[in-house]
């Protein structure tokens, strides 16, 4: 979950276009066959909800199964996980990449399914909280949550242990403070993080 910003370049100042004052936009925005002026531009009619096109087709892996849907476009991969495929173990916290809630890997990484648009997922493996135990056999990471009581109200433990098995494939368990750096885009609001980082590093082998 790298936040790499490119770097500004350097653009001319902009002269903003001069804002119409409040008589002329009304006297330029007149009906004109069910549409409207404005600006000098004639838009339509308004577009119905049965006359939106349905959106694109996407074919990806779930947890070792193949799906495929037709979804709007804007659809992010948390509403997919949750609304389409009733996957609802990944959180909808902020809804805006702030607190890994939603926190899934895509390709073995972890990102933030909330900022992820599903339609860019074509041929990806996604693994979700549901996707880690084998059968009745839990994760070695999710045994670690239990063993260490990492949790209280459990609203982030999906993001957590999913991050943190992203954590563990990346290498990123040297010490207490490298998982500590590496966990911290997962947020806990019961305060949890001792407890959290002590079951990384029971299923990482450091205990
Ligand atoms: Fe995605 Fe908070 S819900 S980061
Ligand atoms: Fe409650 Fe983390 S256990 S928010």
């Amino acid at each position: 979950m790298s936040t790499e910003h490119p770097a500004e370049a350097e653009t001319p100042p902009v002269e903003p276009p001069s804002a119409p004052t409040r008589r002329a936009f009304i006297a330029t925005t007149t009906a004109a066959g069910g549409g409207a002026v404005v600006g000098g531009v004639v838009a339509g009619p308004p577009v119905h909800a049965a006359e939106v096109p349905p959106g694109s087709r996407v074919s990806l892996t779930v947890n070792g199964a193949r799906r495929t849907v037709t979804i709007d476009n804007r659809t992010s991969l948390l509403d997919l996980l949750r609304e389409h495929f009733g996957l609802t173990g990944s959180k909808k916290g902020c809804n805006a990449g702030a607190c890994g809630a939603c926190t899934v890997l895509v390709d073995g990484r972890r990102v933030n399914s909330c900022l992820t648009l599903a339609v860019r997922l074509e041929g990806a493996e996604v693994t979700t909280i549901e996707g880690l135990a084998k059968g009745d056999r839990l994760h070695p990471l999710q045994q670690a949550f239990i063993d260490q009581d990492a949790f209280q109200c459990g609203f982030c433990t999906p993001g957590q242990i999913v991050s943190g098995v992203g954590c563990i494939q990346e290498g990123h368990t040297g010490s207490a403070e490298e998982i500590r750096e590496w966990m911290s885009g997962n947020l806990c609001r019961c305060g949890c993080y001792v407890k959290i980082e002590r079951a990384v590093e029971q299923a990482a082998g450091r205990k």
